[in-house]
Order: structure tokens, then sequence, then C-alpha cells
């Protein structure tokens, strides 16, 4: 059975045209069936209990607050049901991207946006040659926060990240913002892909920082 909801399938056309116009980036609501999406839901509320800082954004210079992390997990946990390596979900991303084969790297975290908190003006920094995609599945969302981005023509646009959409963009694309709520929160899963493994410069000081850091906090 399809996790995807099928009419997704059969819009592709339009959200590959939506990807290309928005500087690699496309948002998409109701992107689940609500079966699936609810099996999700679930088993996210496990980890909620597990959030910690996200350290690796302590660096920026913004008067924000960054958002807040569970844990990236082990490479042989399966979480959400496997849903970061679903072929389904993979080949889904491939034909909007218009990349024959994705990659996963260990790389989806559970994430919670608090009031406060959030991100100033910027491009997600690639670790690979070529640039990764980020698709973030937005849970539940019970506030007034909102995701903007600039689209290929510097247009700026505004979304509220509704449960059960799915945006997906490309890193050192388009660039975009999130502006922090004032009240409830708001949870989602990020999942990134890579068209290659091969290093690119800011890999190695990413790792070293992050690591660092990890330390120092203990
Ligand atoms: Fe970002």
């Amino acid at each position: 059975m399809s996790m995807i909801n099928a009419q997704h399938w059969n819009q592709l056309p339009k959200l590959l045209n939506q990807f290309s116009t928005n500087h690699d980036l496309v948002y998409i609501e109701a992107f689940f069936e609500e079966e699936s999406f609810h099996e999700i839901l679930a088993q996210s509320r496990l980890y909620r209990k597990e959030v910690e800082p996200d350290i690796r954004l302590t660096n920026l210079t913004s008067s924000m607050k960054p958002a807040e992390l569970t844990y990236i997990p082990p490479s042989d946990e399966i979480l959400f049901g496997g849903l970061y390596e679903s072929k389904e979900l993979k080949e889904f991303i491939q034909c909007i991207v218009n990349r024959p084969k994705l990659l996963t790297f260990n790389c989806q975290r559970y994430v919670v946006y608090r009031p406060g908190q959030g991100l100033d003006w910027h491009k997600d920094v690639p670790t690979y040659i070529d640039p990764e995609y980020s698709a973030i599945l937005t849970l539940e969302n019970e506030t007034d926060s909102s995701f903007k981005f600039r689209d290929a023509s510097r247009q700026v646009h505004t979304i509220h990240t509704r449960s059960n959409s799915l945006l997906l963009l490309k890193a050192f694309r388009a660039s975009h913002k999130v502006i922090p709520c004032t009240y409830g929160s708001r949870t989602a899963i990020i999942m990134e892909y890579t068209p290659t493994k091969s290093k690119g410069p800011l890999f190695y000081p990413n790792i070293f920082f992050y690591r660092f850091l990890k330390l120092f906090r203990k």
C-alpha cells in the first residue's frame, strides 16, 4: 500500500515545476495517507521526552534561539517505521529533484520548535560536493510560526507549515528563515539525502566543530 497520498504521484509535473520556480524548494500539504501519517505521529511522541538543545546551531550569530533536537540515532536504529530509508519516499523525492539515485547518510532528526526558537535568513550549508536535499515532515504545528523563503526571482513567500506537510529543499539554494512562534510548539522530522558521498570542504570542519562542542558541554 502506498504511504504517500496518491494525488501527489499524479501531480508530479506540477511539483517539479514548483521545485524549479522556487529555487529548488517545494512545499506539499497532506503528504502521507492519513493512516501512515498517524503511525509516524504516534511513534514520534515517544521521542518527545528526549529533546535536548541542538548544539550544532549555537555558533550562529542570531538573536533567535535554535530549535531543539532529540538525537541522531545509530544507523541500525529504525525510527518512524523506517521512513527515512523508505523506497517509496526516496523514489518520490528523486522524481521531484530529478536525480536518478539519492542516498541516505544516517542523517535524520526529530526537532521541536518552542516559542522564541527560529532561524534567521540562511542557506543550508552543504557537507558534500553535490549539495544534499532536506525533507522536512511537519508532524504537529499548533503555533503562529511561519517559514519564509526567496524564490528564483528573489520574491519572498510565507508558509505556515501544516501538520502532515513535506518541505523539500536543496542545500545552498533557496534562502529561508524560520520565524519563531509566540505560543505552542511545532514538531518535525528532518531527513537528509545526498546524490553523492564525495565530501565537500566543509565536511570535516562540521564534524570537528560538532564533536568539540559536545565534549565541551559534558
Ligand atoms: Fe535551514
